[in-house]
């Protein structure tokens, strides 16, 4: 069988230099063929190395050719899986940057072919993940770029003749997807000065330009006519005027009739406005766009995919800030829907403009699916912490086939109840509904039962608190920064779900 080299390239480039990535499995590991292709290269076979490496401890190995190739043996945990494979090779690459100075070589010939599209797809997004850097403000003199997102960067996959188009979709999986993930990876982490909701209006326009489907902002006027108060409310002690950011996603062929709709939380800087955030750690707040990013990253990556389905992505865009003006504990707000809104807590203020956006969308594109994505409640993080998001949903097709590719991407959600008990938690004494629960308690829930509120009866609605999974442990920083969760998820999803409804 031949040998065949699929270049993925992320730039050209014609180096001999090169470093070889060699993945293996324990199973391959102990039953001899991994020795052969090691013999290959002039590495002694596995038996002299194995008394002191053998993946084990799930560290990779650079090992030196005759030939002065590097080869890196990198240990994959079994059965594989998409997460881990991916983050085997993120952490590779953001953790030894040096060893990817030439051309990256990735053999994957020892795989079987229906491995290998999960395989390339996974080894290539982790390593174009780990490549990001946090320090866009740096002296880019004492920090030269990731040897990956470089002019230079080319990765290219070995593998079977039989498993080229596999690599090839896989690899071209990766790239799309990866390169949308990093750039609302840098929209996540940017800090709260750079990115005023009419600078995420602007992303949503460059990338709608880019990559071909349509994007729009609605400015304070118009929101003012449409009556959307409650985003104007918490936009109130703001300098910066709130916009309703909305895409459109609209193939040639779509297999559906009527839209899917995201809706994401646009807090551009949340400072809890008057019931202010303690001070401590409340630089994360910069974060609180990070459903907008979800959501305009989603728009992306399905046009740049071509998936075959109608979509729109609506974005409420605000910081919440501290102003004379600033909406007070207490207040009113009336809504888009009509109903009248308590406001206890003014540091819960994504629900207030998510109840806007969602009964807007439902009226104007009366969607099939409505799915939510919002950094909305610090119970999320300690009820998953970061391992996943926190889902409910008024559909149990829509929460499982959601699960499901949660669990196939590693974007995991998780499903909590949306039972009638906690609908007394949002009752208030003067107004159609409060913000705020009456006990500290079931915190995500009674945000979801706030939501619910504002759907206008919509019966394929899914709401998703990624307040722990937008933000935190990426493995990229210090402290906490952008994971890029979303887009494959909800690109995994309507992939699954619309071919399975188009096969019946
Ligand atoms: N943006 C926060 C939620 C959040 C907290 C996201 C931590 C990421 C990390 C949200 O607007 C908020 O302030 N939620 C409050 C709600 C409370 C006032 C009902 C919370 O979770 O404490
Ligand atoms: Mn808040
Ligand atoms: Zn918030």
């Amino acid at each position: 069988m031949t040998d065949m080299i699929v270049e993925t390239l992320l730039h050209s480039n014609d180096s001999q230099d090169q470093t070889r990535l060699f993945p293996f499995t324990k199973h391959q590991w102990q039953s001899g063929g991994l020795p052969d292709r090691l013999t290959e290269f002039g590495i002694p076979q596995s038996r002299n190395i194995s008394p002191v490496y053998n993946g084990d401890n799930g560290e990779s190995l650079l090992v030196f050719s005759q030939s002065g190739t590097r080869v890196v043996l990198i240990p994959l945990p079994e059965p594989l899986r998409f997460e881990k494979v991916q983050k085997a090779f993120k952490t590779l690459s953001h953790k030894r940057r040096s060893y990817f100075q030439g051309t990256a070589v990735l053999d994957l010939r020892h795989f079987a072919d229906a491995d290998i599209g999960l395989l390339s797809d996974a080894a290539i997004s982790g390593l174009m993940l780990g490549s990001y850097e946090t320090g866009l403000y740096k002296d880019p003199e004492k920090r030269p770029p990731h040897p990956l997102r470089g002019p230079e960067a080319k990765v290219c996959i070995l593998t079977n003749e039989s498993a080229v188009p596999a690599a090839t979709d896989g690899s071209q999986m990766a790239t799309a997807t990866a390169s949308t993930q990093l750039r609302i990876m840098e929209l996540v982490n940017a800090p709260s000065n750079k990115k005023t909701p009419a600078d995420l209006a602007q992303w949503a326009a460059a990338s709608a330009r880019q990559f071909g489907y349509q994007a729009a902002a609605i400015g304070r006027d118009e929101l003012e006519e449409m009556g959307m108060h409650a985003l104007l409310g918490v936009n109130r002690g703001s300098e910066h005027p709130a916009c309703l950011i909305v895409t459109e996603y609209r193939p040639s062929q779509p297999i559906n009739s009527q839209p899917v709709a995201l809706v994401g939380k646009g807090v551009t800087f949340d400072t809890g406005g008057l019931s202010i955030k303690p001070s401590t750690n409340m630089h994360y707040m910069k974060s609180d766009m990070g459903g907008a990013a979800a959501v305009l990253g989603t728009m992306e990556l399905a046009a740049r995919l071509s998936l075959p389905v109608h979509l729109v992505g609506v974005v409420p865009a605000t910081d919440n800030s501290v102003d004379a003006l600033s909406i007070k504990p207490g207040d009113v707000l009336d809504s888009y829907s009509g109903k009248t809104i308590e406001v206890i807590d003014t540091d819960a203020e994504g629900r207030l403009i998510l109840a806007d956006a969602l009964s807007w969308t439902v009226r104007k594109y009366n969607p099939e699916y409505l799915i939510d994505l919002a950094t909305l409640t610090g119970s999320a993080i300690r009820t998953f912490g970061y391992a996943g998001a926190a889902m409910m949903s008024n559909s149990d097709e829509l929460a499982d086939s959601l699960f499901h590719s949660g669990m196939t991407t590693g974007e995991r959600v998780w499903r909590l109840p949306l039972w009638e008990d906690y609908a007394e938690e949002m009752v208030s004494d003067i107004a159609d509904v409060r913000n705020l629960s009456a006990r500290p308690a079931a915190g995500a829930i009674t945000a979801g039962k706030f939501l619910e509120h504002f759907i206008e009866g919509h019966t394929n609605w899914a709401h998703m608190d990624i307040a722990g999974v937008a933000f935190g442990e990426s493995g990229l920083s210090r402290d906490k920064s952008a994971t890029g969760f979303g887009p494959r998820l909800l690109t995994n999803w309507l992939t699954q779900h619309f071919s399975a409804k188009k096969g019946g």
